[in-house]
C-alpha cells in the first residue's frame, strides 16, 4: 500500500516536473494539488455555492483559467465549449494552468520579503487581487497543505 502511494506521488511528480517553471517548484505544485483535492484527478466540475464553478484536481475556476491565458490540451480548440473543463481536469494541463497563472501574478503575498510556496498557495486560493487576505487556519485546504509541505520541507 505504501509502495503504491509512493509510486502515485512519483508519477505525479514527473508531470509536475514537466511543467516546471522558475515560479513554481514541482513539490509545491504537488502540495497545492494535495491541498486542493488530495490531488484526485477524478475531481469533476462542481458548483460549491452559487456563482462558483470549480473543476479538476486543482479546483480551477473559468476566470482563473482565462487569466492564465486559456491553456488547452494538445489538439483541442480554445473556442470549443468544454475546452476549459478538458484542460483543468487533466493533471498536466491543470498544472500548466497554475504555472501560467503564477508566472503572471505570483507576488510576495505575505510581505515577508521572499516568494515561497506559501505565496503560491495564497495566490491560488485567494486569487491575484486578494492574496494577502486571511486563510482560515481551520480550512481543510490549509491543513492538507501543511501536512504535505512538512513532508517535502517546503
Ligand atoms: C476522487 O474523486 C471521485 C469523484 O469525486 C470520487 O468518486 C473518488 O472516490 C475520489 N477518490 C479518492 C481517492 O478520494
Amino acid at each position: 500500500m505504501a509502495l503504491i502511494k509512493q509510486a502515485m506521488i512519483a508519477d505525479k511528480a514527473v508531470i509536475f516536473a514537466l511543467v516546471y517553471g522558475e515560479e513554481v517548484d514541482p513539490n509545491c505544485l504537488g502540495c497545492l494539488c494535495e491541498a486542493s483535492t488530495k490531488c484526485n484527478v477524478s475531481t469533476a466540475c462542481h458548483v460549491p455555492y452559487p456563482g462558483a464553478y470549480f473543476c479538476g484536481p486543482f479546483l480551477i475556476s473559468w476566470a482563473y483559467w482565462a487569466d492564465a491565458g486559456k491553456p488547452i490540451i494538445d489538439g483541442d480548440n480554445v473556442e470549443r465549449k468544454g475546452a476549459f473543463e478538458s484542460c483543468v481536469q487533466d493533471l498536466y494541463c491543470g498544472a500548466e494552468t497554475v504555472r501560467r497563472y503564477m508566472a503572471k501574478f505570483l507576488d510576495d503575498c505575505d510581505g515577508n520579503g521572499v516568494v515561497t510556496c506559501i505565496d503560491v498557495i495564497r495566490t491560488h486560493k485567494l486569487g491575484r487581487d486578494g492574496c494577502n487576505g486571511v486563510i482560515s487556519q481551520g480550512d481543510k485546504f490549509w491543513a492538507q497543505y501543511q501536512t504535505c509541505a512538512s513532508r517535502f520541507n517546503l
